[in-house]
């Protein structure tokens, strides 16, 4: 981690969402061969079932940043009608010829197709990390108006402190967010975080958190839609 958003010495032209997504494009199949290394994946799949006992019977699910999709898969097998969106046309064709049976959207999370209050949770894993802290308002409001109300938001990002460009492992920028707990419970201004479970990732030698949040309602005349 180094350089920042609004450095003049960024890694090229772009801002940082583009920069990283194009880093996604131009190694899917490597991501796809390092995830499938990974020893965290016993930790990330007590999340996904942790996640689904919080939920009504076959619950809508959108899988925010799918990568190779292999979480939305996991959760279509147990039943939800899970969709994968992602920015990386890459990352949607790797996880489109993976997981054939499942169904996968080429999209930005800042501007989505769907309706008002469609989804009873947004499974948010290593996503939203790619966005600068202020940029972290404007995906919050769109994540708000499709989840339903009763709904939960589910996202995970790294511990740590600041945010810039890193090029491992990869070899090729991508634009982090660091936070620690009480820095993400302030910037998430538009949900309460209800708990969450910190876990080591091995691969990248750094510590993941995964939350679970609800939207805010009147109930919380601190926080809520703005
Ligand atoms: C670290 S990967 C996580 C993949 C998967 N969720 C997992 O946990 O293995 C981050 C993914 O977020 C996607 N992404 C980044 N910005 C996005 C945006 N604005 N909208 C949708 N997807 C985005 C990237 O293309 C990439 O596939």
């Amino acid at each position: 981690m180094g350089r920042n958003a609004e450095d003049n010495e960024g890694p090229g032209i772009g801002d940082p969402i583009s920069i990283t997504v194009d880093t996604y494009n131009k190694v899917a199949s490597d991501f796809r061969r390092y995830t499938l290394m990974e020893g965290d994946r016993e930790y990330q799949e007590s999340t996904l079932k942790y996640t689904l006992e919080m939920l009504p019977t076959s619950p809508t699910i959108l899988d925010v940043g799918c990568g190779d999709g292999r979480d939305t898969s996991f959760l279509g097998k147990k039943g939800a009608d899970v969709v994968g969106l992602d920015l990386s046309k890459k990352m949607v064709d790797l996880a489109r010829e993976c997981y054939p049976d499942c169904k996968f959207v080429y999209g930005d999370i800042r501007y989505t197709p769907f309706s008002d209050n469609t989804f009873d949770c947004i499974w948010a894993s290593a996503s939203l990390i790619h966005f600068p802290k202020n940029k972290l308002k404007e995906v919050q409001k769109e994540i708000y108006r499709i989840l339903k109300k009763e709904g939960i938001l589910v996202l995970s990002f790294k511990k740590g402190k600041g945010e810039g460009y890193d090029d491992e492992p990869y070899g090729s920028p991508r634009y982090f967010s660091y936070y620690t707990l009480q820095e993400l419970k302030e910037y998430l201004t538009m949900f309460d975080i209800i708990s969450h479970i910190e876990y080591p990732d091995t691969l990248m030698n750094s510590e993941f958190v995964y939350c679970w949040a609800r939207p805010c309602t009147y109930k919380n005349p601190l926080k809520g839609p703005r």
